[in-house]
């Protein structure tokens, strides 16, 4: 099963979990940590939207915000959130071959994991902003944290579940390890390119470790 065929069947059980109480706090970070005031902000594999009001909110009303993603239902939904944001616009396309010459400033949330060569991509949202612009990133790995180790076996097999073509076994089979190897290189691999391309850097992490928001201003 595909990217856009997996999220579109599971539309709306994937919101619930996008709006959950408690990551409303990350949701605002993001949004600081990528765009300013009056910027104009992408957001790329923006779901249903969770992330949009908050951007809004943050780039005011002399900026503006263009939320990108492959998945129609989940874009409907997100078109709905946003319905009351005259700074919000919603496209359709996809976010390795963005939509927009440039912008000020992009935002990637648990995303990049699902990128083959998430690297690349990230080299590309650097040149879309430009020297100056900020890019930033959140997505969630497996934690080294005193208070996060003992979860990892339930995050590996969270993971699992929410991966488009796992199986039944696939998710019994992931606490025991390996499953979340490959989205843990990509985002690895995600942070690392944007290191090389920014200066002005912040890490934070969230959720006993298991979600790290790192962002960054192109040289
Ligand atoms: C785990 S969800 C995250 C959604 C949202 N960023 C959030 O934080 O709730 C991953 C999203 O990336 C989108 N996506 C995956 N590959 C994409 C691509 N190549 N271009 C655009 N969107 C993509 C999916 O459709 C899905 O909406």
């Amino acid at each position: 099963m595909g990217v856009a065929e997996f999220y579109g069947r599971w539309a709306a059980l994937y919101d619930r979990i996008a709006t959950a109480p408690g990551v409303a706090r990350w949701r605002r970070a993001a949004a600081e940590a990528a765009a300013d005031s009056g910027d104009t902000v992408v957001e790329m594999g923006c779901g249903t939207g969770a992330n949009l009001p908050y951007l809004a909110e943050r780039v005011g009303s002399e900026g503006s915000v263009v939320g990108v993603d492959i998945t129609g239902p989940l874009l409907d939904r997100a078109r709905e959130r946003v319905v009351a944001l005259d700074n919000v616009s919603i496209v359709q396309a996809d976010a390795t071959c963005p939509p927009l010459a440039e912008a000020d400033a992009v935002l990637g949330t648990f995303v990049c994991g699902l990128f083959e060569d998430a690297a690349a991509v990230v080299d590309d949202w650097c040149d879309l902003v430009g020297s100056g612009g900020r890019v930033a990133l959140m997505d969630a790995t497996a934690t080294e944290t005193f208070l996060g180790r003992p979860l990892n076996p339930l995050f590996r097999a969270f993971v699992a579940a929410g991966a488009p073509g796992s199986t039944p076994g696939d998710v019994l089979r992931a606490p025991f390890g390996g499953f979340d190897g490959p989205l843990t290189r990509r985002v690895e691999a995600s942070r690392t390119a944007l290191a090389a391309r920014t200066d002005d850097r912040r890490y934070e992490t969230f959720a006993a470790g298991f979600v790290g928001l790192l962002s960054g201003r192109v040289r």
